[in-house]
């Protein structure tokens, strides 16, 4: 059986049509897995799904993690994390302002995929933007990738995004930790396709490739994935699911005032 896709805008992930999350046979899950790692981020709309549903789904996927930086929803869904802007949170919203790939500072054991359900969704605002790691690396000049191919990258959690990490900390009363920071090949391949890991928000430097190109390549490499042709801005239904793989697509979420939005999340390895 084949499920009905549709690409998304600029060619950035794709939608599953016509499925129903909450009676999921085995084929289909087998399939949805196949599709996220081929696109890195699939649109699920108006699925509705209760905590019990959505963990049952997530687990069709990877192994849920406990994400300790966010509250989860109560003991009986310790995956399943709350993520609420209030109309008068006057910070910047959590994972905003900065492209990046959950938990590129971990060495070891990242969690690869995350997952978001609209839970309440405030009108013409809060759209989550995704750019295509595959589709910013494909459209690279060739002596770019040539100087680029054996490049790693460093990545901290005290990266520019944290900024808006430790505000949120704070305001949530969670101590702060120590900053964590992870070397990774900025050059990956997924599904045998190649794509960019550079993740702006946690990249502080490049190595391996000539010292004198190292700043300009980070800058080089950041600009690129910020480009609009490889970017969609996705606009949030209540109800909608979208699952990226954090190692091909990059995200952030876009500025919101005054008004309540609210999203279940899981981060899954
Ligand atoms: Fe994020």
């Amino acid at each position: 059986m084949n499920l009905s896709i549709t690409p998304g805008k600029n060619n950035v992930g794709a939608y599953i049509n016509d499925i129903d999350l909450k009676s999921l046979d085995q084929n289909q899950a087998k399939e949805i897995k196949k599709i996220l790692n081929q696109y890195g981020v699939i649109f699920i709309k108006k699925q509705y799904l209760d905590p019990e549903a959505y963990q049952n789904f997530a687990k069709t996927i990877g192994q849920p993690v406990v994400y300790p930086r966010l509250k989860s929803l109560d003991e009986k869904f310790p995956f399943i994390n709350v993520i609420e802007r209030k109309p008068d949170d006057k910070n910047l919203s959590f994972g905003s302002s900065w492209l990046h790939q959950d938990t590129s500072y971990l060495a070891c054991n990242r969690p690869r995929y995350t997952m978001l359900m609209g839970i309440e969704i405030p009108v013409g605002q809060g759209n989550t933007i995704f750019s295509s790691g595959f589709n910013a690396y494909n459209k690279l000049p060739n002596d770019i990738k040539e100087k680029i191919k054996d490049a790693t990258g460093v990545f901290s959690s005290a990266g520019p995004i944290a900024v808006t990490r430790l505000e949120r900390e704070k305001e949530m009363g969670i101590q702060s930790s120590e900053s964590m920071e992870a070397e990774h090949p900025i050059v990956i391949a997924v599904d045998g396709k190649k794509t960019l890991y550079v993740s702006p928000g946690h990249l502080i430097k490049i190595k391996n490739v000539k010292d004198d190109e190292a700043e300009y390549l980070k800058n080089y490499l950041v600009d690129q994935v910020n480009k609009e042709e490889f970017i969609f801005s996705y606009e949030w239904d209540k109800g909608d699911i979208c699952l990226w793989d954090n190692l091909s697509i990059l995200h952030m979420a876009s500025e919101i005032k005054n008004c309540r939005r609210v999203m279940h999340r899981i981060t899954i390895k």
